[in-house]
């Protein structure tokens, strides 16, 4: 059998196939977070062109979390119904839906609402536009509290999973850090102090949801920049998830993402095809957990053979689906030309303000 078109169990949930299209903000609500049709019609599409498993845009889980103003929420119960919607719509193609929980702490955009950004510390990191004050620790447990409250929410309306966002220089990113993380206490400083809010939010979160929902994190294979996050550290920090019960992990990587290019290091690695691989089969040497690889996947055959050599078990996919929602069921139909999508990245747009689409111009 082809090894792309497997079936694979994440705790409960059983994948047709090991697609997966990898969290992609959408940038379709209105200021009030709500899931619009404009989204149902995007995962529709999605979901029609036969991934396995769709991850959602990160929702954030208190408008303090929030990290532009078109972000969809997950902080109230009355967003329920809406997402309910979208669930149904997805479900009808036999995929299924997980959505990507997070807080932004410090990586918050201007013009997204009131309040001063809150972070494991107070401190201005220029170079990836983070900027926070720092918390107390009776925030810190009200925060943790939010994530739990949310994937409580996210399992209600009807999703497959949840998956903790802790990369790209958000808040659960900021506490693994060096560079953002700046504490004296039991929070900050050792590795065990700087992973203990995400362990924390994890246990949380499980308690909330039951043992047999899907509980997915998305972790970071190292921030790249100087002072920061290692990627041995980074391997600690899959193992511990790994040992706590995590059911997936999915990696990426960068202190903050594409947007602030200037503050990393060395970014040519990133043009490469499949630019995470070597960091996925560290991890899958420290866990006993299916990892999804995601980064510059375009040749199905690259796919093909990353699986079948056991580098990972899942293929991430975010913005070749941007370009064309029908990539899966394309190469189920043999055709196996590489994505069309150039990785220009023109899909951001004006980050925050327009929606997520294909802007590639020939
Ligand atoms: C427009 C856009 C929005 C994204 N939004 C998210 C997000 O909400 N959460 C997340 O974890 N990653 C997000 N990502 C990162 C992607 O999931 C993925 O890691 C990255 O695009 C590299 O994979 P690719 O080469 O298949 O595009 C986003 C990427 C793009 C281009």
């Amino acid at each position: 059998m082809d090894a792309l078109f497997e079936p694979i169990k994440i705790n409960r949930m059983v994948l047709k196939n090991r697609f997966v299209r990898t969290a992609t903000a959408e940038r379709m609500s209105p200021p009030n977070g709500e899931f619009t049709r404009e989204m149902v019609n995007l995962y529709t599409r999605l979901a029609r062109g036969g991934v396995g498993l769709i991850i959602t845009g990160h929702a954030y889980i208190h408008p303090l979390g929030k990290a532009d103003r078109r972000m969809t929420g997950i902080h109230e119960d009355g967003l329920i119904p809406g997402l309910k919607k979208l669930v149904d719509a997805v479900h009808r193609f036999n995929t299924k839906i997980v959505m990507q929980i997070n807080h932004c702490g410090g990586r918050r955009d201007k013009d997204v609402g009131e309040g001063t950004p809150i972070g494991p510390s107070t401190i201005e990191y220029k170079p990836l536009g983070i900027a926070s004050r720092q918390m107390e620790t009776r925030e810190i447990e009200e925060v943790i509290d939010l994530f739990a409250r949310s994937a409580g929410r996210v399992k209600n309306a009807g999703f497959d999973g949840v998956q903790i966002h802790s990369v790209h220089g958000y808040l659960i990113n900021q506490f693994l850090s060096p560079i953002t993380n700046k504490r004296k206490d039991s929070w900050g400083g050792s590795l065990d102090n700087r992973m203990r809010f995400l362990l924390e939010v994890y246990e949380r979160v499980r308690e909330t949801v039951g043992k047999d929902y899907p509980v997915l994190a998305r972790i970071p294979a190292g921030d790249f920049v100087e002072g920061g996050l290692t990627v041995k550290e980074a391997c600690e920090v899959a193992k511990k998830l790994s040992e706590l019960g995590i059911d997936a992990i999915g990696l990426s990587g960068g202190l903050a993402g594409s947007r602030y290019r200037k503050g990393r290091k060395d970014l040519s690695w990133m043009r490469k095809e499949a630019y995470f691989r070597p960091y996925a089969e560290m991890v899958k040497k420290v866990t006993n957990v299916p990892v999804i690889l995601v980064g510059g996947l375009r040749k199905p055959e690259t796919m093909r053979k990353i699986l079948e050599e056991g580098s990972a078990d899942l293929i991430g996919l975010a913005r070749p689906l941007i370009r064309e929602p029908d990539f899966p069921n394309r190469i189920k139909r043999g055709d196996l030309r590489k994505a069309e999508c150039v990785s220009c990245s023109n899909c951001s747009g004006d980050s925050g303000r327009e929606p997520t689409k294909c802007r590639f111009k020939k």
